[in-house]
């Protein structure tokens, strides 16, 4: 079991992270020109809510490695459009057909679906223009986005959710298709999200296995993390997560639970997270400390 109390210091420090990510995305998207009932769709699911994890790892790993925060902020938030997008997208009637996110109803239900599309666009479109705009030698900016763009693409997220669609309603399938799944539709953008941090911070300090380190965490992490939201789906509780409980069974999804249960899910999820801590070993200090709560504050969700 991993602990269910968290240092003031851990909570102090998510809390200001996801502020001021918030605030950057506040920043961002009332400065873009578009169509107004684009950018009134796009704000719409950007400024939900949700917990920021993927720019909050992105944050992270880069000030562990020695990058002041300021700098990669807005790449952070890149990665926070193309989750966000892809939200809004697997939402949608012809995928997961769901009617809630972020406690909200989602957004086809708000702008239908044509412009429910069209705002997923956008999203990924201009996380690519945050993520190129990053104040530091190009070479490193446009390292950390061509793996943001493999990860989020047919290689990774989208791949994934190929998948998990192809997946849906199946019988015999086997534990390995499972994890196939879960590591390209969230594994790759969660990994992604650790490694860019790294990839930028090697502006300052050249340092191969400080990758490596974040892709074994982020790998790790990302696994756990939708094992957990696939138990959550089950025996979680609508007002908490901000999405309806029971999707997955209603539309035929494999999950975890599904196929081994829930107690070797909760066991396979600790295990990964484990593995993620690991990966930190060779650290020290708050930031390090952070990123091994976070870690444990993931699965903590299912305790
Ligand atoms: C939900 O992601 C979709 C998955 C990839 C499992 P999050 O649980 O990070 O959702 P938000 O961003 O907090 O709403
Ligand atoms: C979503 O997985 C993965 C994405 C790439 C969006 P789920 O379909 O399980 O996510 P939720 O449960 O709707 O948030
Ligand atoms: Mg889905
Ligand atoms: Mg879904
Ligand atoms: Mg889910």
């Amino acid at each position: 079991m991993q602990k269910k109390t968290f240092n003031p210091q851990f909570k102090t420090r998510l809390t200001q992270l996801a502020e001021k990510i918030n605030t950057t995305l506040k920043e961002i998207i009332s400065t873009t020109s578009c169509p107004p009932q684009l950018k009134e769709s796009m704000q719409y699911s950007l400024l939900a809510g949700g917990k920021r994890i993927r720019p909050i790892l992105c944050l992270s790993w880069g000030k562990m490695l020695g990058l002041e925060e300021e700098k990669i902020l807005p790449f952070a938030c890149g990665l926070e459009f193309i989750h966000t997008y892809s939200l809004i997208h697997d939402d949608l009637p012809a995928m997961d057909n769901d009617d809630l996110r972020r406690g909200k109803p989602t957004n086809h239900k708000i702008y239908g679906e044509g412009m429910a599309i069209l705002a997923g666009d956008a999203l990924l479109t201009q996380s690519f223009e945050l993520m190129l705009s990053t104040p530091l030698p190009p070479s490193y900016v446009l390292a950390a986005t061509l793996e943001v763009s493999k990860a989020a693409g047919p290689k990774g997220m989208v791949g994934g959710q190929v998948l998990d669609l192809s997946l849906e309603n199946q019988e015999d399938i086997q534990l390995n298709q499972i994890q196939e799944m879960h590591t390209l539709k969230t594994g790759a953008l969660l990994t992604v999200s650790c490694l860019s941090g790294a990839l930028l911070a090697q502006s300052k300090k050249e340092d191969a296995k400080a990758l490596e380190r974040a892709k074994t965490y982020g790998e790790n992490f990302g696994l756990a993390f939708q094992i957990v939201d696939d138990i959550l789906d089950l025996v979680g509780d609508e007002k908490t997560l901000g999405k309806p409980v029971g999707s997955d069974l209603k539309q035929g999804k494999s999950t975890y639970p599904s196929l081994i249960g829930l107690e070797k899910s909760y066991e396979l999820a600790y295990k990964s997270i484990d593995r993620a801590l690991l990966a930190l070993a060779s650290y020290q200090g708050e930031e390090k400390d952070f990123l091994v709560d976070i870690a444990k504050y993931i699965v903590a969700r299912i305790n």
